[in-house]
């Protein structure tokens, strides 16, 4: 068990704490009922004891993660080091919060492969606890994937290999180390892991310096500024852009591409533009066949969106502000200077695969169990996770529909994640996708009360993957089952 100076857990693992409604739980739990199978290892311990300082909007830029240095490149492979340590984040102005990052950073390095050029991480664990990494919609190896059950022991080190085999997109690192995965990405382990691909790069779309991701996510401060880690998700109300919150980040009168990626443990992001529109590009697994135009893009947890937003048509001195339905304004772009631009957004993107005959149909039911006086359990098709039980066994190379829903009350809300691989989308709640269903996708949003048809081919690799609810603190009750892929 640490003790972590200024990060606390809230009074107890009540019901508030997965984010469901205090109305829809038949039997509300004692507020500090925290035990059970899974170690909280945040405890309360306060450093901060002064009023909170004020977040003055639009006082601090938006940075940039760093991109990760190889140590060794090659064209076919890249090698890396990478640390995951114990550190502090200026996160609200003048606090220096005890956080967890990759590479001591609250928001991890961006890491930029290349299809069909390999990366190799040597990932050094400085945590007093077990941790892991997993990248988030990677095409990798079981033994790679940061299976819940592959923990790196304090001061030990692990190599992940990726083979960076699928198409450029935008993916992200994060831990999932059983029963802390929850605890550790809310404390900061997640970066933004880019693949490029040549044919992407040919369409001419903003680079370098233009093409810049953005981690959305939020965060709950108490009235002294010590970071609350068990809580209820509504009182998560900072909202942080690359760390920081309402950053404002300075921008040339031309176009940019952002990655935006939600890290947030439980939160569906409903963004707009104020007096502008995004050009929406692609998603969770990378260009959709053509871009669109959205006035509002809806992102749950560890959902991606690609956008681009042309700044060409602002004079300079112009603001333009990112906003949230909840939240309210998160992020504001300031025109600052003129600059030529030769990047372009072709209608036409990159056509999505054809959709191959599906032979095999499942149910995947995500739900909670409530008991008197203790945490609920997730659970998916009933049962609460056993990293050491196959729930489905799958073909590999087979296609699968399956039709996630949720028997859970309307005003619930998960959401629903495959690992391996990409998925489509066919119908939701028996009619078309919506906007933010489309593409290539690996996470979708669905509520109590919904059905979500999607297709998927098991491609690649055999054996164990994890499938759960990304709402991190409902994976970690037990909402996460377990495929095996068989030759
Ligand atoms: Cu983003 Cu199973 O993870
Ligand atoms: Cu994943
Ligand atoms: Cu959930």
């Amino acid at each position: 068990m640490l003790n972590r100076r200024g990060v606390l857990a809230a009074g107890g693992i009540a019901a508030g704490v997965f984010g469901v409604p205090k109305l829809l739980v038949p039997a509300e739990g004692h507020e500090n009922s925290t035990h059970g199978k899974h170690p909280v290892t945040y405890q309360e311990s306060k450093s901060f004891s002064g009023p909170k300082p004020v977040v003055v909007p639009w006082a601090r830029p938006m940075p940039v993660p760093p991109v990760l240095r190889p140590l060794v490149s090659t064209p076919k492979q890249e090698i890396y080091e990478l640390s995951i340590d114990d550190t502090t984040a200026e996160i609200l102005p003048g606090l220096q919060s005890p956080v967890l990052g990759f590479g001591g950073q609250f928001i991890g390095p961006t890491i930029r492969a290349k299809t069909g050029r390999k990366t190799l991480i040597m990932f050094r664990n400085n945590l007093k606890e077990g941790a892991n990494v997993h990248l988030h919609g990677g095409h990798v190896p079981p033994e790679h994937d940061g299976h819940p059950k592959d923990i790196i022991a304090p001061g030990r080190t692990r190599l992940y290999l990726y083979p960076n085999t699928q198409q450029g997109t935008t993916l992200w690192y994060h831990d999932h180390s059983h029963g802390t995965e929850a605890q550790h990405v809310y404390l900061g382990l997640h970066g933004t892991y880019i693949i490029e691909d040549d044919s992407e790069r040919g369409l001419g779309l903003p680079t370098g310096a233009y093409d810049v991701p953005i981690m959305l996510r939020d965060i709950h401060f108490d009235d002294s500024g010590n970071i609350v880690v068990f809580d209820d998700p509504a009182k998560r109300t900072t909202v942080l852009a690359n760390g920081i919150p309402k950053p404002y980040f300075e921008v040339a009168a031309r176009k940019y591409r952002f990655r935006l990626v939600n890290t947030a443990n439980q939160r569906l992001f409903k963004l707009k533009l104020t007096g502008d529109k995004f050009t929406h590009i692609g998603s969770d697994g990378g260009l959709f066949g053509e871009s669109k135009v959205a006035a509002e893009l809806t992102l749950s947890s560890a959902e991606r969106a690609d956008v681009v937003i042309d700044f060409s048509k602002y004079p300079v001195g112009s603001k333009v502000v990112l906003t949230d339905d909840v939240a309210g304004e998160i992020l504001r772009f300031d025109v600052v200077r003129r600059a030529s631009d030769s990047s372009r957004v072709p209608a036409v993107l990159r056509p999505l695969p054809a959709l191959p005959l599906s032979t095999v149909d499942r149910e995947i039911d995500l739900a909670f169990l409530f008991k008197p006086n203790q945490r609920p359990d997730g659970l998916i098709n009933g049962k609460v996770f056993d990293m050491d039980r196959v729930d489905i066994t799958v073909k590999r190379g087979a296609t699968e529909t399956w039709l996630i829903k949720s028997s859970d009350p309307v005003g619930v809300k998960h959401n629903f994640h495959l690992h391996l691989v990409q998925f489509r989308v066919l119908e939701r709640n028996g009619g078309p996708p919506l906007p933010s269903d489309l593409g290539l996708k690996d996470t979708v949003p669905i509520m109590g009360g919904e059905t979500v048809k999607l297709q998927a081919t098991f491609t690649g690799y055999t054996g164990r993957y994890v499938y759960h609810c990304h709402f991190l603190e409902h994976s970690w009750i037990g909402m996460m089952a377990q495929m095996e892929i068989v030759p």
